[in-house]
């Protein structure tokens, strides 16, 4: 479904150690990857984020299979948003889009973290689960709230897939049939979820779906997504969320290319941080670039024009959704 397995990147002890010498000043991190739990500097970077305070939000998305007890108590502990990718709640659905994956390993993992989270009672956390809808796994989206009840997620994020090589079979905006089939039964996934206690969480193209179709009260219950990459960068430096994405200005995302961009949906790279270091690229000229002409809607010809789209138009379409 992406094609970040075929970059043979880990990161290096320079980019490790310039990362942690940040930490003092950082509001929030996402660590993603790839796959973080296979990083080997990402045990000790993450146990020093933990220790900055400054670091509200701390988040992990993975794809659960290579957790460890100990690192669930970690997260449980320390309310670490945890979010796993589950793109099919069947075995052969799920290990037929992730390839290499185990169905019975996830569900041994999913069992242990809210295992971890009924033991403590954590009071206030965020548990998501990721669902990309696929061809191949459109027809598993009605048990998708159950499932996710069971292994105690409090949040489903719905996602549509982003093209790319690997994942135009699997896009399902051209099949009337499937998109039908989606729309007829959103009113009962809304519903499903919202009676578990699950919000769900939007992209706009599933958004304006479920408006169209749901029924009022369990939409109102879904909240809208800027990008599949929950930022909030819609908010602008300047606190007016419709006029800046405030990304360049506010973030900083380091992908498995080796290269750096403001956010994950921008799509000209700001500068690379195998040869640069964090400081350079922070500072490059592509990222003044961004700085400079993103408060135009016309003359920008760095940003990714559909993400300009949702960035400057989140606000509206959610007063719209609701
Ligand atoms: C790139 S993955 C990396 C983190 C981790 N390895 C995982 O599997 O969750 C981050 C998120 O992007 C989603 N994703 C992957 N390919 C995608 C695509 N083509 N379109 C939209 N989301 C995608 C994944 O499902 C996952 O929730
Ligand atoms: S492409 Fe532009 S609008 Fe989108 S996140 Fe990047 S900087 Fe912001």
């Amino acid at each position: 479904m992406c094609d970040t397995h075929k970059n043979n990147f880990d990161l290096g002890k320079t980019t490790a150690d310039e990362i942690e010498k940040l930490f003092p000043y950082l509001e929030g991190i996402s660590w993603l990857g790839g796959e973080v739990f296979l990083a080997k500097r990402f045990d000790h970077l993450f146990e020093q984020a933990l220790r900055h305070k400054n670091i509200r939000t701390n988040e992990i998305i993975t794809n659960g299979l290579l957790l460890t007890e100990k690192t669930i108590d970690k997260i449980v502990a320390n309310k670490v948003k945890l979010t796993v990718s589950v793109d099919g709640v069947t075995k052969n659905i799920y290990e037929g889009i992730r390839k290499g994956g185990n169905f019975e390993v996830l569900q041994k993992k999913l069992h242990m973290i809210s295992e971890a989270y009924s033991r403590t009672h954590t009071e206030a956390y965020v548990l998501q689960l990721n669902h990309v809808v696929l061809k191949s796994n459109y027809k598993d989206l009605i048990r998708l709230p159950d499932f996710a009840r069971k292994y105690g997620f409090n949040r489903i994020s719905l996602m549509r897939c982003i093209p790319s090589p690997v994942a135009n079979n699997e896009l399902i905006e051209n099949d009337l049939a499937i998109m039908g089939y989606i729309k007829g039964i959103m009113p009962q996934v809304l519903d499903r979820a919202q009676k578990n206690g699950i919000t769900m969480l939007l992209d706009r193209f599933y958004g304006n779906m479920a408006f169209n179709n749901g029924k009022k009260s369990s939409v109102q219950q879904s909240q809208y997504l800027d990008s599949g990459c929950d930022t909030n960068s819609a908010e602008s430096v300047y606190g007016k969320r419709e006029d800046y994405c405030s990304a360049p200005w506010k973030r900083f995302t380091l992908l498995t290319d080796g290269f750096v961009y403001p956010d994950c949906d921008c799509v000209v790279p700001a500068g690379g941080f195998i040869k640069q270091s964090i400081a350079e690229t922070w500072n490059s000229s592509i990222m003044q670039q961004y700085r400079a002409t993103l408060g135009r809607k016309s003359g920008n010809s760095l940003c990714n024009k559909e993400c300009m789209k949702n960035k400057y138009y989140a606000n509206n379409v959610q007063k719209y959704i609701l």
